[in-house]
C-alpha cells in the first residue's frame, strides 16, 4: 500500500507545535512533531514533503540554544521556518539576528503586516492583514540569495524566502488563529510549495491500521481496558476489526459513571466482534472509599482498586501477550516526540505489577489527534454519543460529590446531571460548553417546600467552554435555560433544595471541583 506523504516538524521547543500539526493534518497531509535533534539520516528515512522548523524560546546565538543539522538545508525539501525557527534558518545560512535589546523591537501582539504576493506563501491572499507576532530577538540582515517577503512597521523581515532552494522564514506565527491568513498560508506551503496531494484520510488511515495490526499482533491475544471514555472505546473498534475475538475488553465499572452510561457502553460493544468483559464493582469501590473525604485519597484509593480489579480479571482470562491502550498523539508529544510508550499514569493500568507480563504494548492511536479519534470513531460506526462524549474524569462522580461518597449521594448526583444534560440537549447548547456537568456539593441550607422546611443539599451547575482545558471560561448560558434545570432538579431530586450556576473561569477555579 501507497505511504502517505509526510511533513516533518522539527521542534524547537514552542509552544504552538501541537497547533501546527493540527493544521497540516487538518489539510489532510500528515505530520509528525520530532524532537529538532533527529539525526539527519533519520529525517531522510522519513522522506520528509517539507519540513517545518517550530518556534522556540531560545536566541539562536545562546550557548545552549537547540539547532537542527545544517545537512537538513541541503535536502532539497522546502522548509518554513516559524519565528525562532526562521531565525535558525537565517543563522545557520549567513544571516544576522541581533538578540532582544533595550534599542532592539520586540513584537509582540497583533501587527499589521503587508505581503509579497510574488512569494508562494502568500499566493492569492491580501496585500495586508494582521499577523501574530510574538519574537524578542530580530532577523536584522538577511541571508544571501533571500528576499524580502512581508513587513510590519517594527520588522522590515517580518518574512523571507529564496525559491530556488525552496526555503521560507516568517517571524510570526501563521499556526494561531491571531494570524488573520495563517491558515492559508499554510496551506499555500502544504500545496503551493510541497505539492502535497492531501492523501491523509481517517478511511486510509482505517484500513492500513487495521493490515498493520494483523500482520504485528499475528494470533496473539490482546486486553483492553474499557474506561467508556472516547480513546479506549475508538481503540476498542479498532482492534476489533483488526484481530476480532482475539481482543478481550474489561469494562471495570465502578459505579461512579453517569447516568445510563455504563449500559451504553456495553451496549456500543455487544454487537462486536470481541470478548466483552464487564465487572460490576460498584460495591467495592464504594466500600473503598466508605469515609474518605479528602480529594487526592479518593483518587488515590480508585486509582488503586482500578488497577486491583483489573488485574484479578486479567488472571482469570489468562495469558495475554499484548496490553493495548488509547494513548493519543498528544500525550506522546508531551512525553517526547518518539519516546518509547508511555502508560498513561490515570484511570488505568500505569501500575499493574510485572508478573502480570505482558509481551508488549499495543498503542493504535498513538499518532492521532483527540478530533481524528472522533472521526475515526465514527468511521468505524461507533454511536455519535460516545464517539463525542465529553472528557470525564478517571475517578468519575466522586470527585463531584464533595466530601464522602455514598450511594444514595450518587443517585442524586446522577438525576442532577441527566436533568442538566437533557436540558441542555433539548435546547441544542449541547455544543456550546466544552464540558458541563453537575455537583453535589457538602452546602446544606435551608429551605420552604410545600408548607415545610428543608434542610437539604445544594447542586452547583458548572458549564465551561476551552480550547486546552489549561485555561476555560464560564458559559453564559441563557436564564430561562437554567431556570428549567433548577425547577426541575429540586422538584426531582429528593434531597436537593438549592441550584447554583458557577460563574468562576480557570484559573483561578478548576474546572472540576475536587
Ligand atoms: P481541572 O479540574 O484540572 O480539569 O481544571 C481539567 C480537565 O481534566 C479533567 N480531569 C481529570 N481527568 N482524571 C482524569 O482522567 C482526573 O483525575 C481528572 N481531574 C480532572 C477534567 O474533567 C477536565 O476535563
Amino acid at each position: 500500500m501507497r505511504e502517505n506523504q509526510r511533513i516533518l516538524i522539527l521542534d524547537f521547543g514552542g509552544q504552538y507545535n501541537e497547533l501546527i500539526a493540527r493544521r497540516v493534518r487538518e489539510n489532510h497531509v500528515y505530520c509528525e512533531v520530532h524532537p529538532c535533534s533527529m539525526p539527519l539520516a533519520e529525517i531522510r528515512a522519513f522522506d520528509p514533503l517539507g519540513i517545518i522548523f517550530t518556534g522556540g524560546p531560545h536566541s539562536v546565538y545562546a550557548p545552549d540554544a537547540p539547532r537542527a543539522d545544517a545537512g537538513v538545508l541541503s535536502l532539497g525539501v522546502p522548509i518554513l521556518g516559524i519565528c525562532y525557527g526562521c531565525q535558525l534558518l537565517a543563522a545557520l545560512l549567513g544571516g544576522e539576528v541581533i538578540p532582544a535589546g533595550a534599542d532592539t523591537a520586540r513584537e509582540y501582539g497583533k501587527t499589521e503586516t503587508r505581503f509579497d504576493g510574488d512569494c508562494p506563501l502568500f499566493r492569492g491572499l491580501p496585500e495586508e492583514s494582521v499577523t501574530w507576532m510574538s519574537h524578542g530577538d530580530y532577523l536584522s540582515r538577511i541571508p544571501a540569495g533571500f528576499s524580502v517577503a512581508a513587513r510590519s512597521a517594527a520588522c522590515p523581515h517580518a518574512a523571507i524566502w529564496d525559491g530556488k532552494r525552496q526555503l521560507y522564514g516568517v517571524q510570526f506565527h501563521p499556526e494561531v488563529n491571531h494570524t488573520e491568513q495563517g491558515f492559508s498560508m499554510l496551506r499555500n506551503f502544504l500545496f503551493e510549495i510541497c505539492h502535497a496531494r492531501g492523501d491523509w484520510t481517517m478511511a486510509d488511515f482505517r484500513s492500513r491500521t487495521v493490515a498493520a495490526l494483523r500482520e504485528r499482533l499475528g494470533g496473539g491475544r490482546v486486553l483492553l481496558a474499557l474506561s467508556g471514555g472516547v480513546d479506549s472505546a475508538v481503540c476498542a473498534a479498532l482492534l476489533s476489526e483488526a484481530v476480532g475475538r482475539q481482543l478481550t475488553c474489561v469494562f471495570v465499572d465502578h459505579g461512579l459513571l453517569r447516568k445510563g452510561e455504563g449500559d451504553a457502553v456495553e451496549a456500543a460493544f455487544s454487537r462486536r466482534e470481541l470478548n466483552f468483559v464487564r465487572v460490576n464493582a460498584e460495591g467495592r469501590f464504594l466500600r473503598r472509599l466508605s469515609g474518605v473525604r479528602q480529594p487526592e485519597r479518593k483518587r488515590k484509593f480508585i486509582g488503586e482498586e482500578f488497577i486491583r480489579v483489573f488485574e484479578e480479571e486479567s488472571r482469570k482470562l489468562g495469558t495475554m501477550e499484548y496490553l493495548a491502550q488509547g494513548t493519543i498523539y498528544p500525550d506522546v508529544i508531551e512525553s517526547g516526540a518518539g519516546n518509547a510508550a508511555v502508560i498513561k499514569s490515570h484511570h488505568n493500568v500505569g501500575g499493574l505489577p510485572p508478573e502480570v507480563g505482558f509481551r508488549e504494548i499495543v498503542e493504535p492511536l498513538r499518532l492521532l489527534f483527540k478530533d481524528e479519534v472522533r472521526q475515526l470513531g465514527r468511521e468505524l460506526g461507533l454511536p455519535e454519543a460516545l464517539v463525542s462524549r465529553q472528557p470525564f474524569p478517571g475517578p468519575g462522580l466522586a470527585i463531584r460529590i464533595l466530601g464522602s461518597v455514598s450511594r444514595r449521594k450518587l443517585s442524586m448526583l446522577r438525576e442532577a446531571d441527566a436533568i442538566f444534560r437533557e436540558e441542555m440537549e433539548r435546547e441544542g447548547l449541547a455544543s456550546a460548553a466544552d464540558q458541563y456537568f453537575a455537583v453535589l456539593t457538602s452546602l446544606r441550607s435551608v429551605g420552604v417546600m410545600g408548607d415545610g422546611r428543608t434542610y437539604d443539599l445544594a447542586v452547583a451547575l458548572r458549564a465551561v467552554a476551552t480550547e486546552d482545558f489549561m485555561t476555560a471560561d464560564w458559559v453564559r448560558l441563557p436564564y430561562e435555560l437554567l431556570d428549567r434545570v433548577s425547577t426541575r432538579i429540586v422538584n426531582e431530586v429528593p434531597g436537593v433544595n438549592r441550584v447554583l450556576y458557577d460563574i468562576t473561569s480557570k484559573p483561578p477555579a478548576t474546572v472540576e471541583y475536587e
